[in-house]
């Protein structure tokens, strides 16, 4: 039974897990489109419909609760895709939080001037497609067709992928939305950092969010019999392919305090103990507040990854899967969010995001800000990620005043 509180929103993300939420029996993971994304759908669906919201699917999978009617449109979403092995919270708390938002109007009966529509985005992280907020970037009208010419670890294309989920691709561009519909992008998230804990807040109201680059690297080198090759003659693509990510680990840590440069995924091949390894991919994800400091960093990386390639007499093939840029938030926006957060009695602290989040691509679009929630430890991307229920209820307020100011303000 959806309930217009913090505590329902975390219960709400907890029960998101398990096997049937879960493409994994041991951990949580809720790839795009796969069958916990689809469990994950209904299950929004059946509690958006509860909160007094119609609801539906676009041509990009996502799931939108619609509540009340206007000429206008405020969008408040987050995604419910997860990466491998994570937290209940990155994402759904914030479809959650919209939900909430619905249900307390709905049970408090009130028409607004403009629509709220709640986006549970089906992509954000990419954790499946080599190409994140594939579906949040679809809204905003930041895609090309070619741009979804992707397809996952197992050789699934995207399109069939949708196909499989009763989608298809020449309909995933309708997801787009016009501007002239819209009054702003609002999202709520845990803060995925330690900074609010540190300061004893439960919010804080986020300025701007990081660029970030992602590249899919490939190494290649020569296998052979791990006894009979002598080291001085090996092409070993996975002793090149450390060399680079110490590499990249040197260069971010020796740049500025916001740049942060991480290889996440590592495949070799052929994977046997016996056999040098001939092939190794691996990810590289760089990121910063600025692209002044981000752009000199990846050509610095770059450069770093072919000198040593060159020396160990290996192939080097790097492909740019992803780029964001800055993302600030809107000023008259934020201003908002602050009194709001002031009026739910924190005190409004200013943050900047360092992970990536869907109001990344729809600051171009329209007015859009974010409220980050208390996470403990910092811990997030990580099966421990937790958020105190008082927290998402301190949350709920703040956007529930929000939406009290864009009432009074509408004309
Ligand atoms: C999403 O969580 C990202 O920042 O990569
Ligand atoms: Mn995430
Ligand atoms: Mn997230």
């Amino acid at each position: 039974m959806v309930k217009a509180t913090g505590q329902w929103t975390v219960d709400a993300c907890d029960a998101l897990t398990g096997p049937h939420f879960s493409d994994h029996p041991d951990y949580l993971f809720r790839p795009y489109l796969g069958p916990a994304h689809l469990n994950a759908v209904e299950q929004v669906s059946a509690w958006m419909s509860e909160a007094g919201m119609t609801t539906r699917i676009d041509g990009a999978g996502n799931l939108i609760g619609r509540y009340g009617d206007g000429v206008k449109t405020l969008l408040i979403g987050s995604h419910i895709d997860s990466v491998r092995d994570g937290g209940n919270y990155d994402g759904p708390l914030g479809v959650m939080l919209g939900v909430a938002v619905c249900a307390a109007l709905h049970a408090a009966e009130r028409t607004l001037p403009f629509a709220i529509e709640v986006y549970a985005f089906g992509d954000e992280e990419g954790s499946r497609f080599p190409a994140p907020m594939l579906c949040s970037r679809a809204v905003a009208g930041a895609l090309t067709l070619g741009a979804l010419e992707v397809a996952d670890a197992q050789g699934v294309g995207l399109a069939q992928a949708l196909e499989l989920n009763g989608l298809a691709m020449s309909r995933f561009l309708d997801a787009r939305r016009d501007p002239a519909d819209l009054l702003g992008y609002v999202e709520a998230h845990i803060e995925q950092g330690p900074v609010l804990e540190a300061e004893g807040l439960a919010l804080g109201v986020v300025t701007a969010i990081a660029a970030q680059i992602r590249y899919a690297a490939r190494v290649t080198g020569v296998a052979g019999h791990a006894g009979t090759n002598a080291m001085a003659l090996r092409k070993d693509a996975l002793a090149g392919t450390a060399e680079m990510i110490l590499a990249i680990e040197r260069i971010a840590g020796a740049g500025a305090s916001d740049l942060v440069g991480t290889v996440g995924r590592i495949n070799a091949g052929p994977g046997a103990p016996n056999v040098v390894p001939g092939e190794v991919s691996f990810t590289i994800d760089l990121r910063a507040g600025t692209t002044a400091v981000l752009h000199p960093a990846e050509a610095a990386v770059v450069e770093a990854l072919k000198t040593i390639a060159d020396r160990r007499g290996l192939t080097l093939h790097l492909d740019k899967t992803h780029e964001l840029s800055p993302s600030p938030c809107d000023e008259g926006l934020r201003a908002k969010l602050s009194l709001a957060v002031a009026a739910a009695g924190v005190v409004p602290r200013d943050i900047v995001s360092g992970a990536g989040h869907d109001a990344m691509v729809f600051s171009p679009l329209t007015p859009s800000a974010m409220l980050f929630i208390r996470c403990k430890d910092g811990i997030s991307h990580n099966p421990l990620e937790s958020v105190e229920p008082a927290d998402a209820d301190l949350a709920l307020k703040a956007l529930l005043h929000l939406i009290d100011q864009l009432e009074a303000a509408y004309d």
